[in-house]
């Protein structure tokens, strides 16, 4: 209160829907200036009905489910007061150590770009003075998910060109849908803090993109350039983000109770004020502040509804990935008897990170089969624990496992081990879930296991000793009833993994979109064991020495990105294009191949394919990416029904940024392989070619 006394610009949100209100009749009426307040918060993925975190979402292949959570939640929590969400996060992220990779989408640039577009429109609507609409926040800017080991805020070094190609493309899609706000993260990008970085935040994001809105720093990003080394004092710090071009600080301690900044007004440029109090004002304007900063306090939202839970457990159900199956599942309704065991089976563990206190609790797993059981006999029990080792509780689900006709898993990382500050350098399941799984698999009874968890696992010890597996992330307030929905088969997974499982940590980071090297590996997993690979028990590598991969992994990752199985089956045709040559200048005024692909339901339940299109440049000038995604469709289809389903591949799928200064985005003539089909690993090719 004595801050928005002193003439705050904006706050956290307070909590509630009259505090609020407070708020906004300080600033107005008993400041001398009268603006009225931004009223910021992290509605993530959810504020009180929660959706599947990011990640889960990027699973769903599917941007009417991002869409979705972000209309609710907007709806939601604007009905309170907040008017302006820290999200969407949309940094590329290779490395699952770090724990942020829960906060976006995953590993790839397309989908992370099209994930981001959804959820801006969701939040701010078809107007921001609307009262369902938040102002929008990309976030962070940028490459924060490069950080070094995985290790959160650690240090950014890449080039131009992987800069350009690889980070900059889901901001730039979200800077031309009209995205209110952009944050800077908390990286260096080659030695400059992101705070501090006038190429980052003006050059870039505002000269050559046009950002009209503001840019936020992320929580005490400002003081955070003493410590990084390139700042003396707050002062020095504020004097370098604000000429960088960052408008607004954020909880950095540059403005003291009484109003009083941290630096001399004659330090500050004055047309950098009045850009940076022009880009914020516009934005209030534009939310309708200035008409009305009030809420109706009788109207705001303080629980799901039917309808919003409704929408969480179908997002829920769009986000979960059968990652193996050999027929365990789906489970029969006619099982008699069925044990539920390990540390999930009873936790209500399912909402994730970047949720808050308010937000609507989930059930476990354990209170929904109840529910749902009635004819068959459940026994809930622990197993395993999350951290340590409890071998007694395993015995007791082994001894139990012989007397039930199936067995659930509940395995995962809880939510705390996930989300911001929270890099992980062992990727496996924490505790002792892994002996869990190892131990019922020795029982001889049939099982499944379901995986929550907030990044991809290393799960090579068990995985194939597990029937079935399901990956269902933390998803929300309506996780369990989607979850049992999928295990019974009242619905059909059709998720996709949008980042790489690896074999092991030290192959990290592994990703698809990775450059061509000069010396790919061409064998794998071709262990002979009189071979003299001293014992390393990897490939046989003797034959194929001096090749790009580790002596003692097979090649590849676990489940690649795109992966994901369903309870029917799919077959997918030759795709086909209108046209197989297009000139440069045609392709640059907007021409575009169109490729149709006939996809078929050839199994014996309803379901969604996931239609995925690769484009692969076979010569550049500057090694490309073995594949690049540039266009999904989940594609939903009844038994025996076909259908064909369309792309198009035009001038911004088939380029890419030189490493030039200034760099230049450039199509190269010549040939490119199109990949179409239901993973990265199965897809039908075709070929076609720019001419000059
Ligand atoms: C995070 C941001 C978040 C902010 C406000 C920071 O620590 O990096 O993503 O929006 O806190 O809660």
């Amino acid at each position: 209160m004595a801050l928005v006394k002193s003439g705050i610009g904006a706050v956290f949100w307070p909590r509630d829907a009259a505090k609020s209100n407070e708020l906004q009749r300080v600033a107005t009426e008993e400041t001398p200036h009268g603006i009225p307040l931004l009223v910021g918060l992290d509605v993530i993925h959810g504020h009180y009905t929660i959706f599947p975190t990011p990640i889960a979402q990027g699973s769903s292949f599917d941007p009417s489910v991002a869409r979705t959570d972000a209309q609710i939640s907007a709806g939601e929590a604007r009905s309170g007061g907040v008017n302006w969400t820290f999200s969407p996060m949309v940094d590329v992220s290779r490395d699952p150590r770090w724990g942020r990779v829960v906060e976006g989408f995953g590993e790839d640039p397309y989908l992370n770009a099209q994930m981001g577009v959804a959820k801006v429109r969701g939040y701010q609507g078809s107007a921001l003075h609307e009262s369902t609409s938040l102002l929008a926040c990309a976030k962070h800017f940028v490459a924060y998910g490069q950080a070094e080991g995985g290790r959160d805020y650690n240090t950014v070094d890449l080039s131009e060109q992987r800069l350009r190609n690889l980070y900059f493309e889901p901001f730039k899609s979200m800077v031309d849908e009209g995205v209110a706000t952009v944050m800077a993260s908390f990286n260096t990008v080659s030695g400059r803090p992101a705070h501090a970085n006038h190429y980052l935040l003006t050059d870039i994001l505002k000269s050559e993109w046009g950002h009209i809105g503001f840019v936020v720093g992320d929580a005490e990003g400002i003081p955070n350039l003493i410590a990084h080394g390139v700042a003396s004092d707050l002062q020095d710090a504020l004097k370098q983000a604000f000429r960088a071009g960052l408008d607004m600080d954020m909880g950095g301690y540059v403005v003291d109770v009484n109003g009083s900044m941290a630096v001399a007004e004659s330090d500050i440029d004055g047309d950098r004020v009045n850009d940076a109090v022009r880009r914020i004002l516009r934005l209030k304007f534009a939310l309708g502040l200035f008409d009305n900063p009030y809420v109706q306090v009788g109207d705001a939202a303080t629980e799901p509804t039917a309808l919003t839970r409704r929408a969480a457990h179908d997002a829920a159900v769009r986000s979960i990935v059968l990652l193996k199956n050999d027929g365990t599942l789906p489970l029969s309704r006619t099982l008699s008897k069925v044990l539920l065991v390990g540390p999930y089976a009873d936790s209500t563990d399912h909402l994730g990170a970047w949720t808050q206190s308010f937000a609507a609790p989930a059930a476990s797993l354990a209170q929904v089969l109840k529910e749902r059981l009635q004819h068959s006999q459940l026994t809930v029990m622990e197993g395993a624990v999350f951290q340590g080792s409890n071998s007694s509780l395993q015995t007791q689900a082994c001894d139990a496992a012989y007397e039930h006709d199936c067995v659930i898993v509940a395995v995962g990382e809880p939510s705390k081990l996930t989300g911001e500050a929270s890099s992980r350098s062992d990727l496996r399941l924490p505790g002792d879930q892994e002996a869990l799984i190892l131990a019922i698999a020795q029982t001889g009874v049939p099982f499944v296991v379901v995986m929550s968890n907030g990044r991809p696992l290393v799960i090579s010890d068990w995985a194939d000793h597990a029937p079935a597996l399901l990956e269902v992330w933390h998803l929300g307030t309506e996780a369990a009833p989607a979850i049992v929905d999928v295990l019974f088969g009242e619905a059909n997974p059709g998720g996709k993994l949008p980042m790489t499982f690896p074999r092991s940590v030290g192959q990290v980071p592994i990703y698809y979109n990775h450059e061509s090297t000069g010396r790919p590996a061409r064998f794998s997993a071709n262990v002979i064991s009189d071979a003299p690979d001293v014992g390393l028990h990897g490939p046989d590598n003797t034959n194929d020495y001096f090749t790009s991969k580790y002596l003692d992994l097979e090649l590849g990752p676990l489940f690649s990105f795109g992966h994901g199985l369903s309870y029917t089956h799919f077959s997918v045709g030759v795709p086909t294009s209108n046209v197989l040559c297009l000139t440069r200048d045609q392709l640059q005024r907007g021409m575009q191949f169109e490729i149709a692909i006939e996809l078929k339901n050839t199994g014996k339940r309803e379901g969604d394919e996931v239609l995925q299109l690769y484009v692969r440049d076979k010569v550049a000038s500057l090694a490309q990416p073995m594949r690049r995604l540039r266009g999904f469709q989940r594609v939903p289809l009844k038994v025996g029904q076909t259908s064909v389903v369309t792309f198009t591949v035009g001038w911004q799928d088939l380029g890419f940024w030189s490493d030039s200064r200034p760099s230049r985005y450039q199509v190269e003539p010549g040939e490119f392989e199109v990949h179409v089909g239901s993973s990265l690993l199965n897809t039908q090719m075709l070929e076609v070619s720019v001419v000059l």
